[in-house]
């Protein structure tokens, strides 16, 4: 099989293509990328010289060159992890999003549908909105999304869906919870409290700490992935992601522990606006399919801060470079605590 790995240099993309290529070595994997700051050629390094693997840069946004990359690679399968995935720079920056995160997925569904291509989009729980207490996200349940990244991606599930219905293309949506491990940018939480708390930074966390997030190691979904790509069900929707929740306080919790680092290095700061209270999704459906996650979410964010802890050469390059400016605008006043 001929698959099209969008965003195949980012975190999970990166991950994906690792995973792919290592249990499906018979296929030929394609990464499509346009390396923004997020996507780096270094997170598949020691995979380039794979025959079976190839890079194309581009963004997923120019139709010609999506179609001419599909028509010389003869592509089976496209899987879009191609997106803008920060919720802070969505706060910051929102029109982005709307160009990658919408037109792009819809350019791909255009060029699925010419082509006659199967198109597996990626997703997130944050299209659900904040969850109450009592209830998990199912798959049918109403889009509530509340931040402009969260938007985009609802916006893109819907444009997924709606090809579906009307041009009967053959496709199937994941949506991931939140996701830890090798090789995630540093501006999301996991990454960033562990390099700061290895460099000694204070961790900033947002108000009083107590969102709930499900922390999923990134190998799990993964797998669920290719659960749906080899056994789901054209059409459907299926939930990734362990199906518990911690708060973000025990998050930082297993943080300090597994560095050896005090408490003292919490700061509670201004909080994210909009910020979801709570992520929770039921995953039946995948289980269905025979899936399992093979981590609990400690142990998935422990091991992803061992990661971070043994793999220095990694991020030290990112935080010491065009990072610095995103943290300056995002924490400086934060951690000042002249937020108002
Ligand atoms: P990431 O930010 O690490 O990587 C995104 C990748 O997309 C990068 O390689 C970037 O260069 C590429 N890209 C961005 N804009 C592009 C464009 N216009 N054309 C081509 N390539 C482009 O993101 P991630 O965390 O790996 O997320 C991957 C996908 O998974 C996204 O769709 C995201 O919404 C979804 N998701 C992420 C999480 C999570 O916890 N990180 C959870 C659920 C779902
Ligand atoms: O839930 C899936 C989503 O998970 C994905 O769709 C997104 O692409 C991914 O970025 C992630 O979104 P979150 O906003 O939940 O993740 P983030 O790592 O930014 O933050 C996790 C939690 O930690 C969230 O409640 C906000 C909080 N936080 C985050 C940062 C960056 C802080 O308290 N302080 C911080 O500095």
């Amino acid at each position: 099989m001929n698959l099209l790995v969008t965003g195949g240099c980012g975190f999970i993309g990166s991950n994906f293509v690792r995973y792919w290529l290592e249990h499906h070595p018979e296929d030929q994997v394609l990464v499509y990328d346009k390396l923004t700051y997020a996507g780096r050629r270094e997170n598949l390094a020691d995979l380039w010289e794979d025959p079976q693997l190839s890079l194309v840069v581009g963004d997923i946004g120019d139709q010609a060159l999506v179609r001419q990359t599909c028509l010389t690679q003869a592509t089976d399968l496209i899987v879009n992890f191609a997106a803008e995935t920060h919720v802070d720079q969505s706060i910051l920056g929102p029109l982005v999003f709307t160009d990658t995160n919408i037109r792009g997925t819809h350019v791909l569904l255009e060029v699925a549908r010419e082509l006659g291509i199967r198109l597996h989009h990626i997703s997130t729980d944050e299209v659900y909105g904040h969850i109450r207490d009592d209830h998990q996200s199912v798959e049918t349940d109403e889009l509530a999304p509340r931040s402009p990244y969260a938007a985009s991606k609802a916006a893109a599930d819907q444009l997924v869906q709606a090809y579906a219905i009307t041009y009967g293309i053959p496709v199937t949506i994941t949506r991931g919870a939140n996701n830890v491990g090798p090789y995630q940018y540093p501006e999301k939480a996991v990454p960033l409290f562990s390099t700061n708390a290895i460099l000694g930074e204070p961790l900033p966390v947002y108000g009083d700490g107590q969102q709930m997030r499900d922390y999923a190691h990134v190998y799990d979904h993964c797998t669920g992935i290719e659960a749906v790509l080899l056994r789901g069900e054209i059409g459907q929707v299926y939930n990734v992601g362990t199906g518990r929740e911690m708060t973000n306080l025990e998050m930082v919790d297993i943080v300090l522990q597994t560095l050896g680092k005090e408490q003292s290095l919490i700061r509670h700061v201004l909080d994210r606006p909009g910020h979801d209270r709570r992520y929770s999704m039921n995953v039946d459906k995948l289980r269905a399919l025979g899936w399992e996650p093979r981590y609990e979410p400690r142990q998935a964010v422990a091991e992803a801060v061992r990661w971070y802890q043994d793999n220095q050469d990694w991020w030290a390059p990112i935080r010491s470079g065009e990072f610095r400016d995103y943290y300056e605008k995002q924490y400086a006043e934060r951690l000042a605590g002249l937020q108002g």
